[in-house]
């Protein structure tokens, strides 16, 4: 009998296992991921975030034992969230020498020289006492070029302490350019900066909040300073500025409600683009799946893969390590 439908040409390319990997147009690599950790200041033990299965708050010698395990997965790119055990108006422990963040910097940089990019996210709401990503003016609003002069110090205090990237997330207007002029100010002319250029104001980052023990005072919230998740174009605009600022690599963020941004972004810039798989797309797959809902690895790898098929160059994910130690399977 003659099929009345020949074999098409994608179906002949899908018949099997090893010709389905020959002809895949995206790969992801462990290469391709960073991972986000958090170091917290005054405890002894690791401490579970409940709505981040799987990932912890640091002590600093946990820090340092889950870097090194990192790396000798092949996991060789980390980015660095504080949680100090005292917070205040202005967030200084965002640029103390002595900070969390800065305490755990050299630590890494000891144990591992330049094997794994240090990566340090640069803001203040971890650190303030109101939990607003700046310092606030006399009526409650976030006062942008006061908020400057503080990242500037974070960035030198960042990169004195050992990082290889600052990553700017606060959306504060000119905070790219004045970030490069302090680091280039000091002599760090070789620390890169990865700015979030497009950073939505988003209710995945939920979970994050909770490991950062951040609540926005009053019940605030973002957006006065993060973009409006209706608008696609002014994401270009802002990557556009942060690059014309000396941004060396830039960032979408979340990734998956946001592909057609990434896409975008990648199509109109020639730095590195990365995304930020956040805290509230790992908590779905990992809430889901523990239900039976869902195969965890399956959509874990299915959606990684989505936001490198979209453009991302780099992914920021919590399936760091997953992914790393699967890989190796
Ligand atoms: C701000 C910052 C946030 C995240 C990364 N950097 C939170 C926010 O803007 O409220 C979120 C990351 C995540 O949800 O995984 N310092």
């Amino acid at each position: 009998m003659t099929a009345r439908f020949p074999a098409s040409r994608p179906r002949r390319l899908r018949t099997t296992q090893a010709m389905r990997d020959l002809v895949a147009q995206t790969r992801l690599s462990v290469d391709d991921l960073v991972a986000p950790l958090f170091v917290r200041e005054g405890i002894d033990e690791p401490l579970p975030i409940t709505s981040l299965p799987g990932v912890v708050q640091h002590t600093r010698e946990s820090l340092r034992r889950e870097v090194r395990e990192l790396a000798d997965l092949g996991v060789k790119s980390v980015i660095l969230f504080g949680v100090p055990s005292r917070k205040d108006e202005i967030g200084s422990g965002a640029f103390d020498p002595n900070g969390i963040v800065q305490v755990a910097l050299r630590d890494l940089r000891e144990d591992l020289g330049d094997r794994v990019v240090l990566m340090a996210d640069l803001c203040v709401d971890e650190y303030t006492s109101h939990g607003h990503c700046g310092i606030l003016d006399g009526r409650g609003s976030v006062d942008n070029d006061r908020t400057l002069e503080v990242y500037a110090k974070a960035a030198v205090a960042q990169a004195t302490a050992g990082a290889h990237v600052c990553a700017p997330s606060g959306m504060m207007d000119g905070q790219v350019g004045v970030i490069r002029a302090a680091l280039d100010g000091t002599g760090h002319t070789s620390t890169a900066i990865l700015a979030y250029s497009a950073k939505y104001a988003s209710g995945l980052y939920g979970p994050f909040r909770d490991a950062v023990d951040v609540q926005i005072v009053g019940g605030g919230d973002r957006k006065g300073y993060q973009q409006d998740w209706r608008n696609a174009r002014e994401a270009l605009v802002e990557v556009a500025a942060d690059i014309e600022q000396g941004a060396d690599m830039v960032m979408v963020k979340p990734a998956l409600s946001y592909l057609d941004v990434i896409s975008a972004v990648r199509s109109v810039v020639d730095v590195p683009v990365a995304a930020y798989h956040v805290s509230g797309e790992y908590a779905m797959i990992k809430a889901a799946a523990a239900n039976g809902w869902i195969d965890h690895d399956a959509v874990a790898i299915e959606q990684l893969t989505a936001i490198k098929r979209a453009g991302a160059d780099i992914i920021l994910t919590y399936l760091a390590r997953w992914f790393a130690e699967s890989a190796r399977r």
